[in-house]
């Protein structure tokens, strides 16, 4: 379903003049936009007067809430993001007024859990509600209490299609959940898609707890959040359930709300601090890791990454939300354009992705590269195509390995200094890209030429991505 894109290929959605036939797959996906838009973005108008304009606006309110290039057209890139599982809650419309008027007027609430779901043991569905509920309760004066019978606040259920309200489940994947803002009656429930594989902690299937955390920051008065690093993300991404901790964003929302925890914390171990989205703004920022794959460059930092494609897209997305087994505060990433793989480098150990698929027998270990044993970590890596040399960087040392050959070449490591002159410091990311090799140290980027060996530019770590 996710799918990299080797060429940028735009299908308009408003097709005024066709000559010829309109190809059948473009037809679906016409369809499909205008379900989500109406489904995610009130798309009401049905007159044709006026739809075309309609359909095109929601279109751009669409793109700008996903950080998209905002066309007005149905590209391919915005046909991929309206196709990942998801909330069923809408991204703007009534939820996007929520407010003082709409969050419980108590801090004692109540919750149910009607009917269980086959995917998991009722050990494990209670376990990942009630851890949940915790997600919020730590963070607020906000206390939940199960109850077993009667009318609860959160009343919470399973259910597949037309299940009691007027919104129904649509199968496998799509809307994997929903839940009200809170009111009396159906406010403050939540509903699973029982259509859906809901897991306790597995990246194969969708981790109830990751979904309940979700729809409860609904139940609780919280609306989408636009910040791809926030719980309340309409996408859904894996997260590892035993180390999530609430972001940021969602803890300034929900305390605006509710204020924060006045009680003691329970146990005083520093408990980690909640996660910031790192800004393309930041004028410090000094990435991890840079790659290129399969056309697009990846810019990575702590859990998350950019992703430059097309013309001019760049988009910010957890590392998990594509590849869920990659670690997060990589070392380095380099393609392999040959063998069509993404490395990726932290500590010790190597991952190889085709695509989003984990090549089998990975993670394995970096002397599996063909570094000595003394090399503990690497700092940055790249592959040259021209030359087919892999270069490990280890701060202000390179290492190169012959990939026809399968064997590190002899008279490394080198200083980097001494292959590419001009550029000093430690190398903290590299990659290759039009020719130019980039070489970054701390906040700066050298461009470099390899042939001339000369230092072309100095650049900001930032200057790729869009502030
Ligand atoms: C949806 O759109 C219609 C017409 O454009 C408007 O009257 C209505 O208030 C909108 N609903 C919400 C919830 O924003
Ligand atoms: C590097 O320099 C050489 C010699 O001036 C030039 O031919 C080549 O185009 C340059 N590379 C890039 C990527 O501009
Ligand atoms: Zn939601
Ligand atoms: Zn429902």
């Amino acid at each position: 379903m996710k799918v990299f894109h080797t060429s940028c290929f735009f299908i308009a959605l408003v097709i005024a003049v066709q000559s010829g036939p309109i190809p059948k797959q473009a037809e679906q996906d016409d369809a499909f936009a205008e379900a989500y838009l109406k489904k995610f973005y009130n798309l009401t108008t049905n007159n044709n007067k006026g739809r075309f304009n309609e359909l095109s606006f929601k279109l751009a309110e669409m793109q700008k809430f996903f950080g998209l290039t905002v066309t007005g057209t149905l590209d391919s890139q915005t046909l991929e993001v309206m196709k990942k599982p998801r909330c069923g809650v809408v991204d703007v419309g009534a939820y996007s007024t929520f407010g003082e008027d709409l969050k419980w007027q108590k801090n004692q609430l109540t919750y149910r859990i009607e009917n269980y779901t086959p995917d998991m043991s009722a050990a494990e569905v209670d376990d990942s509600i009630e851890r949940a509920l915790q997600v919020w309760a730590r963070v607020t004066p906000l206390r939940f209490t199960r109850i077993y019978s009667g009318v609860a606040d959160i009343m919470i259920s399973f259910g597949r299609g037309s299940h009691g309200d007027a919104y129904p489940f649509d199968g496998p994947s799509g809307t994997l959940a929903h839940a009200f803002a809170p009111s009396s009656d159906i406010g403050g429930d939540a509903h699973f898609d029982e259509d859906e594989s809901f897991t306790f902690s597995s990246t194969n299937g969708f981790v109830l707890f990751l979904v309940a955390a979700h729809e409860f920051g609904h139940s609780l008065g919280l609306s989408h959040s636009s910040d791809p690093g926030a719980l309340m993300y309409p996408t859904y991404s894996y997260r590892d359930p035993k180390t999530f901790v609430l972001p940021a964003d969602d803890v300034k929302g929900i305390q605006s709300l509710y204020g924060p925890n006045t009680d003691k914390p329970v146990s005083p171990s520093n408990p980690s601090p909640p996660p910031v989205t790192p800004s393309a703004c930041d004028h410090t920022l000094v990435l991890n890791a840079v790659a290129t794959l399969r056309g697009e460059r990846l810019f990575f930092k702590g859990s998350f990454f950019w992703r430059l494609f097309g013309t001019n897209n760049v988009q910010q997305q957890l590392i998990k939300s594509f590849w869920p087994e990659a670690p997060d505060n990589i070392d380095a990433a380099y393609e392999n354009t040959v063998q069509d793989r993404l490395y990726l480098i932290k500590d010790q150990s190597v991952w190889a992705f085709s695509a989003y698929d984990l090549v089998s027998g990975f993670p394995k270990s970096l002397s599996s590269l063909g570094l000595p044993a003394i090399v503990k970590k690497v700092s940055a890596a790249l592959f040259n195509q021209n030359t087919g040399k892999t270069l490990y960087f280890v701060d202000n040392k390179y290492y190169s390995y012959d990939e026809n050959k399968k064997k590190m070449d002899t008279g490394y490591p080198k200083l980097v200094e001494q292959g590419f002159p001009g550029v000093t410091g430690k190398i903290t990311a590299a990659f290759q890209y039009r020719g130019f090799t980039y070489l970054f140290s701390d906040t700066r980027v050298f461009e470099y030429n390899t042939s001339t060996k000369k230092v072309l530019r100095m650049l900001n770590n930032n200057y790729f991505l869009k502030c």
